[in-house]
């Protein structure tokens, strides 16, 4: 395979970035987060998540976040639904685009969801059926497709089976979760082939968490492979509240630097995304994660 000479960037940060942290974050904040974002160039921006305020407080604004936020033209903003009564609540606020998250390891899956990964199958379809009817397109994450915090290994074989069950089921595109970035990047590329023999390439996504500090390796392994989808979060924000030590996923920013190096398009402005990063790790009081932004910054 070669390099994609196009990749598009599905900007997590005001989801994943944020939903891990502790102290409540405004929601003028968080607007004005999506709002630069979209500044920079990104046309995919995950902004919120119709999960429990009980399991996940920092998301319990998504109504005000889906309903306030300023919609530029060409962008998508969509939100996470784990089950009907999720979208239904995301229907309400004119969300566009939601995504179900389902994992590739039964005990993350329970801590998750609090289902198994069957009945998490079960609980997504009549969240399909709905979104078709409501004309609003659907994406499938699956979690611990390159380890598990709780099961330690899992089976490519086992990611490519949920990744073909939520396909089928009529996800428009798979983004695979490297939830507590473990991976490295000839684990990666044997998992991605595994997936694409069930999944076609132009369906699949990268999201791949920077733990161990091998996103960007990952990455650079699976673009090779043809994959042209990659979430990441700006200054390298997050964490899942469920996946305990896990840090954020890739930084934006440093994806872009390596995207620009390889010749690949992003049309994302590096030095606006840049701004964001120290910005919003400045109203929130986090390190930036993102090397290329506090390179940038400190010229
Ligand atoms: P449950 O307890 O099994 O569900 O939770 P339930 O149907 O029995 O409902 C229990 C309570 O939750 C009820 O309220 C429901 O109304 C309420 P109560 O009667 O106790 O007051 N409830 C809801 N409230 C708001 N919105 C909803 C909703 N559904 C039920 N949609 C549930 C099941 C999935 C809701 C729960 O387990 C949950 O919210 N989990 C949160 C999971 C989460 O957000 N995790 C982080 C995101 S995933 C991630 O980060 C990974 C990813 O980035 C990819 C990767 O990195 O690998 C995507
Ligand atoms: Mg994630």
């Amino acid at each position: 395979m070669a390099f994609p000479t196009q990749v598009r960037l599905v900007e997590v940060g005001p989801r994943d970035g944020l939903q891990n942290e502790a102290e409540p974050i405004a929601t003028a904040t968080k607007l004005e987060l999506i709002d630069r974002l979209g500044a920079a160039g990104l046309t995919h921006i995950e902004a919120a998540s119709f999960v429990s305020p009980k399991w996940v407080p920092q998301m319990a604004d998504h109504r005000e976040v889906m309903t306030g936020l300023k919609r530029r033209p060409g962008v998508v903003y969509s939100a996470l639904t784990p089950n009907l009564k999720g979208l239904e609540a995301a229907l309400a606020c004119g969300t566009k685009e939601v995504a179900v998250f389902g994992a590739a390891s039964e005990a993350f899956s329970q801590k998750n969801i609090n289902c198994s990964v069957a009945e998490s199958l079960e609980r997504f379809a009549p969240v399909l059926a709905r979104a078709q009817e409501a004309g609003v397109r659907v994406r499938g994450y699956v979690s611990c497709v390159l380890g598990c915090p709780y099961e330690g290994e899992i089976a490519p074989a086992k990611v490519a089976e949920v990744s073909k069950a939520l396909l089928d089921m009529g996800c428009y595109e798979i983004s695979l979760g490297d939830t507590i970035g473990v991976g490295t990047p000839l684990k990666a590329k044997r998992m991605l082939e595994a997936v694409a023999r069930e999944v076609p390439m132009a369906k699949l996504a990268a999201h791949f968490h920077d733990t161990y500090g091998q996103a960007i390796a990952n990455l650079y392994a699976v673009l090779e492979e043809g994959v042209a989808v990659i979430d990441s979060s700006v200054a390298g924000l997050g964490g899942c509240p469920y996946a305990k030590g896990a840090s954020g996923n890739v930084a934006s920013e440093d994806v872009v630097y390596l995207l620009n190096g390889l010749g690949i398009e992003s049309g994302i402005d590096l030095d606006k995304l840049a701004a964001t990063g120290t910005w919003i790790t400045q109203a929130i009081g986090r390190p930036n994660r993102a090397k290329v932004g506090v390179a940038l910054a400190a010229k």
